[in-house]
């Protein structure tokens, strides 16, 4: 094997294989007359102006088809939807949401800014919530557990289902990495009470910024509908003139025109990339299968995984980050998810840092809330361990060869 980039070889790439932009890379023409038509219209609110194209409108409904949900919100990002799937629940104050140890801080950190608290669940060996560990947090407090499909791959949602349902809780689903994986065929996010999606950045469809809210329930829905748009319903009731039975003050988080154009058309590209992307991992998959020293992480639904990344498991968080750096010098990206640590221990977390008075909303409980290291020991011994890479559905032949050639070189130095 030739020598290490990192010690002084030449590297397998001359330039960075970074992936993690699937929505991105597949913009085109398509999306820019969107947006062209939204500015032609001079119309770029959802609700009224001089020419409404209804573009938001239009990707709700063709969301709903897709997913099979009969109720869809845009919104303006994951973290306003999570908000507000919590806040059409009628969670708050004095509540505590059961969350997964493996995340991105922004599930936990909706919990926290609708006012209540998150406990945290193991997570089993799919990375995913760990079914098992939804009972064992369940006390007079706790209202709903949030399930997050890591990375593309789905959660086991059937157990977590039954599990939430032995202790009355809502069922709230974080698709925000995984728009398109299933479970038995069934969408994520349509598995609980309420779902919630992301289109920022580097997710499997992108409108730079954007998020979306489905519920089968009518109730939640026309609250999600009030809490988006200052507590109005504007398509039954009109603007500002709503039933004071039904009314509550809520946010400002409604979807643009312009988002809902390029949403549109991203939507329609949604298969075409989960089956690239699918593909992709496929060939990596066996071709890495046999490497000495690395294993895959375990995916409960092949067909139903959304393909976004590769994970694999090395035997140490030395070794995973040895191999990191060793796999940049080739220039083939390689990360630790959140650097290996379960997302309780963000300080802004673990530290229960609020910008509210008094440590709100800590203080409402009649215990003081405390989070250690080690409460869920499985994420603590199995987080350090992990790598990935992001698949694009724009990976060439030849990006996917230097992939697993970079692997083998690499694994075979240092694993
Ligand atoms: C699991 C998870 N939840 C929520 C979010 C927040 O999404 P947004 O950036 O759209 O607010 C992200 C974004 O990375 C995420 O990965």
């Amino acid at each position: 094997m030739s020598k290490l980039a990192i010690n002084g070889g030449t590297p397998v790439r001359e330039t960075l294989l970074n992936g993690g932009f699937p929505g991105a890379m597949v913009y085109g023409e398509e999306e820019a007359k969107a947006v062209y038509e939204v500015c032609m219209a001079q119309s770029p609110f959802r609700y009224y102006g001089p020419n409404v194209l209804g573009k938001v409108d239009q990707f709700e409904e063709a969301f709903a088809k897709r997913m099979g949900v009969k109720h869809v919100l845009g919104v303006t990002s994951c973290t306003a939807g999570l908000v507000v799937a919590l806040k059409a629940a009628g969670i708050g104050p004095g509540h505590k949401v059961i969350v997964p140890a493996c995340t991105f801080l922004a599930t936990a950190g909706a919990v926290i800014c609708a006012g209540a608290v998150p406990v945290f669940a193991d997570v089993d060996d799919t990375q995913n919530i760990d079914p098992k560990a939804i009972g064992g947090l369940v006390d007079q407090y706790t209202k709903a557990v949030i399930a997050v499909p890591l990375l593309g791959s789905p959660c086991q949602m059937d157990e977590v289902v039954k599990e939430a349902k032995k202790y009355n809780l809502i069922v709230i689903e974080d698709v925000a990495q995984s728009m398109g994986s299933s479970l038995n065929g069934k969408p994520m996010g349509t598995w609980g009470d309420i779902g919630v999606y992301s289109m920022q950045m580097n997710k499997i469809l992108t409108t730079g910024e954007g998020g979306v809210v489905v519920t089968n329930n009518d109730e939640l829905y026309e609250r999600a509908v009030r809490y988006h748009d200052q507590g109005q319903y504007r398509k039954v009731e009109g603007r500002l003139t709503n039933n004071p039975d039904r009314v509550f003050v809520g946010q400002n988080y409604r979807m643009s025109e312009l988002t809902g154009a390029v949403a549109c058309v991203q939507l329609s590209k949604l298969d075409d990339i989960i089956a690239k992307m699918k593909r992709n991992k496929a060939i990596l998959k066996n071709e890495l299968k046999d490497v000495p020293g690395l294993t895959f992480r375990r995916i409960i639904d092949d067909e139903g995984d959304a393909a976004s990344s590769l994970m694999m498991f090395v035997e140490s968080k030395e070794k995973s980050d040895a191999f990191c750096q060793a796999m940049w010098a080739e220039n083939v990206a390689f990360n630790s998810l959140y650097g290996g640590r379960p997302v309780y221990m963000i300080p802004q977390i673990f530290y229960k840092k609020t910008a509210d008075a008094n440590g709100f909303p800590f203080n409402q409980f009649d215990e003081e809330i405390v989070y250690t290291e080690d409460m869920c020991p499985n994420a603590i011994s199995v987080m350090p361990r992990n790598v990935f890479t992001y698949i694009d559905p724009t990976f060439t032949e030849k990006d996917l060869e230097d992939i697993v050639t970079a692997v083998k070189k690499v694994a075979a130095e240092i694993l």
